[in-house]
């Protein structure tokens, strides 16, 4: 490996996301067998007959651990902070520790609390939590909230007069490094739009309806929106039911809005979504298509495709010129699609309306009818489920576009959803989406989000900031992937939890925020150096075999052929040290 390449490699490795951390507590001053207090929170006077301890490590390894036993109710381990203060404290929001409990511990459900003096600083009502494996140190993760205290005397502990447990290592961990939205390089959208190669990335995001705020540009969800993202999506505004709640009566008013923000600060728009079974226009599914005028069998196919043509023209015509991508058709795949096991080129289309009334050809028909309302708007069909390779519905999804674009029907997109959860397989997506490239359409991840386990596991968001990444990573590598969008800001606004997004409620941003933007960070810099050795270099002289590496700089192949370079997969690859398309 050349000299350049080691160099871009180690930039590299010291970018990683971080979190702000100190330990309160390893017991390492302490001595054996010293005793620790246990006060009663609710009594005057404290000492309980509760007994802690100093003890080694109750799985036999070097080190010295905290042991409570005999408890009673409402009593905490009494340790005294030194050097930080109770004020200190309140920059931090979550607690970590090691606990361990032995084999023969029954209950699994306890009440956790600590606190300050006499304030808590957990928020305790609500945390009768389970408390993880036993006869193993498992770690444990609680928020706090801020108390107003000046005493240096810390409590911990478990309500229970039963429980036995052992604690080590309880550290404080500010989870949200801040950031500083108006200064650029720290903002996710800054390093997206320095990224050309192997493609333009639009880093996105679902904007709530029913806020308000998107209208004031000095509000914080509005800041947090354009300064982190290039491309915004209504999460509700634009679907059907919205635009048309009425026969011929339009509402433009929230996704005119939308569409303003989006001006305003040079945003580019998803046009979400122009047929859909849910969120459709109301008169159709409910008075129409049920009891209307035509002898209580609802509209017929014609006046349905009329409907259909209708709305999208009004609607297209509407925001021409203002929107780069629509999502025509929404979820029109049926949830079980066992059919591809016994004909493997099959899909299933869901029974709507629009399925039921017209026919498979509504598809056909809804994006011809986009097509000729807005030539220059890219066409998207979209849909959940379909993410992995392997699973029935992709190899539907699949089939499906295959069929439309058979039939010269103008989809130019296809959108995965990826409404996931912790744990996803970054590789099974990247199998997945990387063969409609060589359909000729581009894809958009377009309703991201990840939910965790547990609402404010400050563990599980670090693995949902790597899974995020993951995903980016697979985004960025291949041309043919055009947008990155999350669905929604804030965790509290989310329509699915626990925690699916990049920020809190309070919009500060959380683990996957900064996996995000430093893979970001990365690749743009790292690009950018690869194109410095382009000019400064002279090329070696060509031998027989290359080394490959992807964008990124990783070896992909060693040795390979040089005859057998363009039986690579399609990508962008290193060889020679230039940029080599492989189609
Ligand atoms: C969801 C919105 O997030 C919710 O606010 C709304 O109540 C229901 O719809 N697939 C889609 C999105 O295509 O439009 C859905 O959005 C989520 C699933």
């Amino acid at each position: 490996m050349n000299k350049t390449f080691i160099t871009l490699l180690c930039a590299a490795a010291t970018m990683t996301a971080t979190a702000d951390e100190i330990t309160l507590f390893d017991f390492e001053d302490f001595n054996l067998g010293d005793a620790v207090a246990m006060r009663d929170y609710y009594s005057e006077d404290g000492t309980t007959k509760s007994k802690a301890e100093i003890t080694s490590d109750p799985s036999g390894k070097a080190g010295k651990v905290l042991h409570v036993k005999n408890g009673s109710w409402n009593t905490l381990a009494e340790l005294t902070l030194q050097g930080i203060t109770a004020e200190e404290i309140s920059e931090y929001d979550l607690i970590m520790f090691d606990l361990y409990r032995p084999d023969s511990e029954t209950d699994d459900y306890r009440q956790f609390r600590c606190g300050i003096g006499d304030g808590f600083l957990h928020d305790v009502e609500n945390e009768f939590l389970h408390q993880g494996a036993k006869g193993q140190w498992v770690k444990r993760t609680y928020s706090i909230t801020p108390v107003s205290s000046t005493s240096d005397k810390f409590y911990i502990g478990f309500n229970s007069v039963d429980m036995e447990y052992y604690l080590d290592n309880i550290r404080l961990v500010s989870s949200s490094d801040d950031y500083d939205m108006n200064n650029p390089e720290e903002t996710l959208r800054y390093h997206a739009d320095r990224i050309t190669v192997p493609a333009k990335i639009g880093i996105g995001c679902a904007v709530p309806a029913w806020n308000d705020d998107v209208v004031n540009d000095n509000n914080i969800a509005a800041k947090t929106i354009y300064n982190n993202f290039n491309i915004v999506v209504g999460e509700n505004q634009m679907k059907p039911a919205y635009l048309q709640p009425k026969k011929g009566e339009f509402s433009w008013w929230d996704a005119d809005r939308l569409v303003n923000l989006a001006q305003r600060h040079d945003m580019e728009v998803r046009g979400h979504t122009l047929v859909w079974h849910s969120q459709t226009l109301p008169w159709v599914t409910s008075d129409g298509y049920k009891n209307d005028g035509n002898g209580g069998k609802g509209y017929n196919r014609e006046e349905l495709l009329q409907i259909l043509k209708d709305h999208i023209t009004t609607v297209m015509t509407h925001y021409k010129g203002k929107i780069r991508e629509w999502d025509v058709v929404n979820e029109c795949l049926d949830d079980n699609q066992s059919i591809v096991y016994s004909q493997p080129t099959k899909y299933n289309l869901r029974n709507s309306v629009w399925k039921t009334v017209i026919g498979e050809d509504y598809l056909d028909s809804a994006f011809v009818y986009a097509h000729r309302a807005d030539p220059d708007a890219i066409l998207y069909i979209n849909d959940y489920g379909a993410d992995f390779k392997g699973d029935a519905k992709s190899e539907a999804y699949y089939n499906l576009v295959k069929r439309l674009l058979k039939s010269n029907i103008p989809v130019q997109g296809v959108g995965f959803q990826c409404h996931l959860g912790l744990g996803v397989d970054a590789s099974k997506f990247e199998n997945n989406v990387k063969r409609y490239a060589d359909l000729g359409v581009e894809v958009s991840l377009t309703e991201l989000d990840i939910t965790t386990w547990n609402a404010g596991d400050y563990e599980q968001h670090i693995r949902q900031g790597e899974d995020y990444r993951a995903l980016l990573e697979v985004a960025l590598k291949y041309k043919h992937i055009r947008n990155f969008v999350v669905w929604g800001v804030t965790d509290d606004k989310s329509w699915r939890s626990p925690d699916p997004l990049l920020f809190k409620s309070n919009y500060k941003p959380k683990y996957a925020f900064f996996a995000l933007r430093n893979t970001l960070e990365e690749w743009a810099d790292r690009a950018a150096g690869i194109e410095d050795i382009e000019v400064d270099e002279q090329l070696p002289e060509l031998s027989p075999y290359v080394d490959v590496y992807d964008i990124t700089g990783r070896l992909v192949k060693q040795q390979l052929e040089r005859e057998q370079i363009n039986s690579l997969d399609p990508g962008l690859y290193i060889i020679d040290r230039k940029k080599i398309l492989i189609r």
